[in-house]
């Protein structure tokens, strides 16, 4: 946690936003949204490197069933390449506020995160996002491109337009309550089948279990119910239609072998058939994108544990090289 960078903005920014430390290393982000006061929690890594620091900031955008803290060995490897690294859990998520009510939009979160980075004093950043998080990264990317060095994309969402593609809708009333039947077996079962190409490892049990906490936990129904809003946010807010337009330089990291598509549990068959083929989708992305280097995995799914590789291992070298210097 680098304290000294967050004495200026704290002094400047009381009136309408405060930094405040919570447990664990967390800190909390207090601002006013949607007419409601709310609380981002977010950790701040400092570089590690014994080099003069780099000035280089990455902030880090979680999944759907992901926290800030998953990115952890990620933070690890990219302090170490002398980046400072804030991961923040958005509005709904983790440690952050559950609101009883949201107006959750992608532009929304890139908004908040976007004011979190302003609040902390920091300036351009590379952009990294997962999943959802990925999702946002690209909004993100189409809000504020001149705030933004470079974009690290991992199998994100929104590579496709569910609902174009025959995904019917469904109200928020039956997402909250499959989100509310939540447990340990339904939530493995997801992930082991649309992340993890049917496989599972027990490492991947902590992000299960940290998901399942908070299903269970003193929150669970409003929990729920974001986690309904959000899904109905992604269904809703296609960034698939504005590729063309997305100005910063882009890495799209894709595990060809992931089949995530939001709406696939609930549609007919023929339309399952059409979803989540993500080494079509990656390759139809990078092509739209005005910037982008794609970089596929054949053999993975979605890659959670290769994220966690990225910077540390076998792919550290592909991406340092073609990508971070
Ligand atoms: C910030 O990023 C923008 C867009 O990538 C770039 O034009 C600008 O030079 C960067 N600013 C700094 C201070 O690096
Ligand atoms: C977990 O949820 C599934 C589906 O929602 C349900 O069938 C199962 O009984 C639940 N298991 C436990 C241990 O509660």
């Amino acid at each position: 946690m680098n304290f000294r960078t967050l004495l200026a903005p704290v002094a400047i920014l009381l009136s309408f936003s405060t930094l405040a430390l919570a447990q664990g290393g967390t800190i909390l982000y207090k601002f006013m949204s949607q007419m409601q006061d709310l609380e981002m929690a977010f950790m701040d890594v400092a570089p590690t490197t014994s080099e003069e620091a780099t000035g280089k900031v990455a902030v880090c955008l979680h999944g759907k069933n992901f926290c800030g803290p998953t990115w952890e060995a990620t933070a690890r490897a990219l302090a170490a390449e002398g980046y400072r690294v804030i991961l923040p859990d958005q509005v709904g998520f983790c440690k952050s506020t559950k609101p009883t009510s949201y107006q959750y939009t992608l532009q929304q979160l890139s908004y908040n995160t976007y004011n979190l980075l302003q609040a902390l004093g920091i300036g351009n950043v590379t952009v990294i996002g997962h999943s959802l998080g990925g999702m946002t990264g690209i909004r993100y990317g189409l809000m504020y491109p001149e705030s933004i060095d470079e974009m690290v994309l991992v199998n994100p969402l929104g590579l496709e337009d569910w609902k174009a593609l025959g995904v019917p809708y469904r109200s928020i009333e039956a997402l909250y309550t499959s989100e509310s039947a939540s447990n340990y077996t339904s939530v493995r079962a997801y992930e082991q089948s649309t992340y993890y190409v049917g496989q599972w490892d027990d490492s991947y049990d902590v992000w299960v279990n940290m998901l399942v906490d908070i299903y269970e936990g003193s929150e669970a129904a409003t929990f729920a119910f974001d986690m309904a809003l959000t899904t109905d946010m992604a269904l809703s807010g296609p960034v698939v239609y504005e590729f063309g337009l997305l100005r910063p330089r882009t890495l799209l990291v894709i595990g060809d072998r992931d089949n995530t598509a939001l709406g696939k549990q609930w549609s007919p068959p023929e339309v399952q058939v059409r979803l989540g083929h993500y080494d079509v989708l990656g390759k139809r992305a990078a092509a739209a994108m005005p910037d982008a280097t794609l970089i596929e995995f054949p053999d993975l799914g979605r890659m959670y544990s290769s994220v966690i590789l990225l910077l540390a291992g076998r792919e550290r070298e592909v991406i340092t090289d073609s990508f971070f210097q």
